[in-house]
């Protein structure tokens, strides 16, 4: 039988597709209609219209639980263990659950890269939203959360996880694209620099955070 992994806050169904393919039983819940229904038209794939809080499946019937987005839209930390705490509910001893979050340098990161930087407002949202994690766009949708990496950990571990391990997947630096243009230009390296030497990602200069876990039992 294949393994079962349930796939919160899938969205349109990026993973689910190739996880489908590879034989993976597949069940996606997403709360945005949109994405359920064109994650629906994926072959092999179910994709009930669901939250991650709570998740609702039965106690430990999943193989993994992937929670690559549903961590990204949650600034109350109470929501965001439970979000866990449903996740581990759902996995099987020995299970897997797999978390990805976005870390607190990544709204100065994508500011530089919109070319938003350079404006005052824009420049100190982004730099809130490296001190208090919390970004707000109007009208646009859910809020997202920024995580402090060494915040992560704590919430797996109130939501009752023995084992959490932490992966770096991404630096800011991609954003850039090349590095070298950006540090010839006189402008450019100037702001580069004042984002590398703001207090917040001074004292968040450490890791990005993507941490995964394993159900004991
Ligand atoms: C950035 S997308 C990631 C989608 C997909 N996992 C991927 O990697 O391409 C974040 C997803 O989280 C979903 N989401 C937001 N709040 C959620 C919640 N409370 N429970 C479950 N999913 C949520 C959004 O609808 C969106 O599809």
């Amino acid at each position: 039988m294949p393994a079962r992994v349930l796939d919160v806050g899938g969205g349109i169904g990026v993973h689910a597709e190739w996880l489908s393919a590879d034989g993976y039983a597949v069940e996606l819940l997403d709360p945005v209609p949109r994405h359920v229904q064109r994650a629906a038209r994926l072959a092999g794939v179910s994709a009930p219209l669901g939250d991650a809080r709570p998740l609702p499946v039965a106690d430990a019937s999943q193989d993994a639980v992937l929670l690559l987005g549903s961590l990204y839209h949650l600034p109350d930390r109470a929501d965001r263990v439970r979000v866990l705490t449903e996740a581990r509910r759902a996995l099987r001893p020995g299970g897997v659950i797999a978390a990805a979050t976005i870390n607190r340098h990544a709204a100065v990161h994508d500011a530089i890269y919109l070319g938003h930087y350079r404006q005052e407002r824009q420049r100190e949202a982004a730099r809130a939203a490296a001190t208090n994690g919390i970004t707000l766009s109007p009208g646009r949708g859910f809020p997202a959360y920024l995580y402090d990496p060494d915040g992560g950990a704590g919430e797996f571990a109130d939501a009752g996880f023995p084992d959490v391990e932490r992966y770096g997947l991404e630096g800011g630096f991609w954003l850039y694209g090349d590095i070298g243009d950006w540090l010839e230009d006189p402008e450019r390296r100037a702001l580069l620099l004042d984002a590398q030497r703001s207090p917040a990602l001074a004292a968040q200069a450490r890791r990005s955070v993507s941490p995964s876990a394993r159900r004991g039992t």
